[in-house]
């Protein structure tokens, strides 16, 4: 049973040891001339972003011994993958490849996101603030600003001069295409302009061609549909290396009406920095890596090669959308970022966690107010765990009917009392060992709608999904479920 594998065990991160992780890194900002108050004032305001690039970023994680430097020479087919995949096995670190075999003047950024210390990192909180400071920038978005230019138009090539042969685009499983994985695709809205953002998977089809998975309930996808319908091409812009706010902003599950820019510059506690794209209307991150602008024909299609998808089996092999890319721009000595898609866990399951839990706390809080805390596991989509105190015995029914019902991709709910400590695997496997008789305690929702890519549907988006309440009753005596402590073992050390 999915809930009973430990993937994935979050190291609780006190608000003490982020504030402390902060400080530092205040030191190693001032060393890259950023005005110290200025970082110092947004340290002491509270819990708000100041990675205003990728950079900034990496530099950090430099410092705080989370980032590694590989020097010898890696190939993109695979080596770079090698890498990530371990490391996001073991909660390693963040890599920067120096000398990519046949891309010089390219370094290459891969495992960026694929610990969750680095996500939480990355928005600057703890892990019990995530969740509710993600979800206070979606209610409280914040105005971009538009400036004349930014780092990443450092290089700019334009017309026959662009070759997608010159960037770095890595194959990272066994069966995969090259794809690009870690670009924000960025496209308007025909209707209300809205800049649609999301993160998509690209296949590299030639030298100025990708194909672009985002079926049309994305809002990419939904723009695109609209624009073919209308025998229009959609202009689109692929942001290669952003800040890590424009990232998780992007993967934000929110109506198609909402601005993910408004959301990402209240991730970061100011107006982020956007600028025109050379050969299409789209505002992109003034300093992010790299930018490659396009547009989408109506009707050109091509068909994929097979991609390793986040359930952990294979995908891909779509007929897909084909961008044809106009201009490549870029930092003078751009880092190409990757992430690795695949058997759980890796970057991508991390980069949906918080973003996930956003809309499943959101629903589940709705229902009850004993909701406490959300969080998905497994492979971050289809595994749900509510933390809540009730106050009637069936109350946990309601709330796992809500979360199974709102998000098509959940599959399994499991309920927790307050003692729980949901970012734990051990402790949630701990409470369906103890607090779970399956015979009344367990309820199978016949058939729903579910995740595409589950390859155990009988049908597309077809199936069956699981509740569990590991909830001990109220009238129980509380020794009888009483988690078992020994008194002084946070604090013992040795050498
Ligand atoms: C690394 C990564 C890769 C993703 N790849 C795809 C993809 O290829 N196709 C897709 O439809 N969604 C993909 N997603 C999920 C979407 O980016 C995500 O659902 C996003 O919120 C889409 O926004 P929208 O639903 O507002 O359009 C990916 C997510 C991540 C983190």
């Amino acid at each position: 049973m999915a809930w009973l594998v430990c993937q994935c065990t979050v190291q609780h991160t006190d608000r003490h040891q982020q504030r402390s992780q902060q400080r530092s890194a205040v030191a190693r900002l001032e060393s890259l001339n950023l005005p110290a108050a200025e970082t110092v004032d947004r340290l002491n305001g509270g819990a708000s972003l100041f990675w205003k690039d990728m950079r900034q970023f990496l530099a950090f994680l430099e410092q705080k011994g989370d980032l590694v430097t590989i020097k010898k020479p890696v190939s993109t087919d695979f080596e770079v993958a090698a890498y990530i995949r371990k490391s996001s096995d073991v909660e390693g670190p963040c890599f920067v490849f120096d000398d990519i075999a046949g891309y010089p003047g390219w370094r290459v950024a891969g495992a960026m996101y694929a610990a969750p210390r680095r996500i939480l990192d990355g928005l600057s909180v703890s892990i019990e603030e995530a969740t509710r400071h993600y979800l206070k920038a979606i209610q409280n978005p914040m105005s971009w600003q538009v400036v004349e230019t930014g780092a990443c138009k450092e290089i700019i090539v334009t017309g026959d001069d662009v070759s997608l042969s010159d960037v770095p685009i890595v194959r990272h499983s066994e069966k995969d295409g090259k794809y690009i994985t870690a670009g924000v695709q960025v496209a308007r809205d025909p209707d209300t302009g809205v800049h649609g953002l999301g993160m998509h998977r690209m296949e590299l089809f030639g030298e100025r061609r990708l194909g672009l998975w985002a079926p049309g309930e994305r809002r990419i996808g939904r723009a695109r549909v609209k624009q073919e319908e209308r025998g229009q091409r959609l202009e689109i812009a692929v942001v290669i290396g952003p800040d890590p706010c424009t990232t998780l902003a992007s993967c934000a599950r929110v109506p198609h009406d909402q601005e993910k820019y408004e959301i990402a510059s209240a991730l970061l506690g100011e107006p982020l920095k956007l600028v025109r794209c050379e050969t299409i209307d789209v505002l992109v991150p003034a300093d992010a890596e790299c930018i490659i602008e396009g547009y989408i024909e109506p009707n050109d299609r091509s068909s994929e090669s097979p991609f390793g998808e986040f359930p952990g089996c294979y995908g891909g092999r779509m007929e897909v959308p084909v961008m044809t890319v106009t201009a490549i721009t870029h930092r003078r000595d751009p880092i190409y970022q990757t992430v690795l898609t695949g058997f759980p866990v890796t970057e991508d399951h991390l980069l949906n966690w918080i973003p996930m839990n956003a809309v499943i706390y959101e629903d589940a809080k709705r229902i009850s107010p004993g909701v406490i805390d959300v969080t998905v596991r497994g492979n971050y989509v289809y595994d749900t765990v509510i933390k809540m105190r009730k106050r009637h015995e069936t109350e946990p029914w309601n709330v796992m009917s809500a979360v199974l019902a709102g998000n098509a991709q959940a599959k399994y709910c499991v309920v927790v009392d307050e003692d729980v400590n949901i970012y734990d695997d051990r402790e949630v496997n701990w409470a369906v060992s103890t607090r779970v008789q399956p015979a009344t305690d367990v309820h199978i929702f016949p058939v729903m709608v579910g995740a595409p890519l589950d390859p155990s549907a009988p049908l597309i988006r077809q199936t069956s999904k699981m509740g569990m309440d590991a909830t001990k009753p109220l009238s129980a005596d509380p020794l009888r479920y009483e988690k078992v402590l020994v008194p002084g073992a946070d604090e013992v050390t040795w050498e």
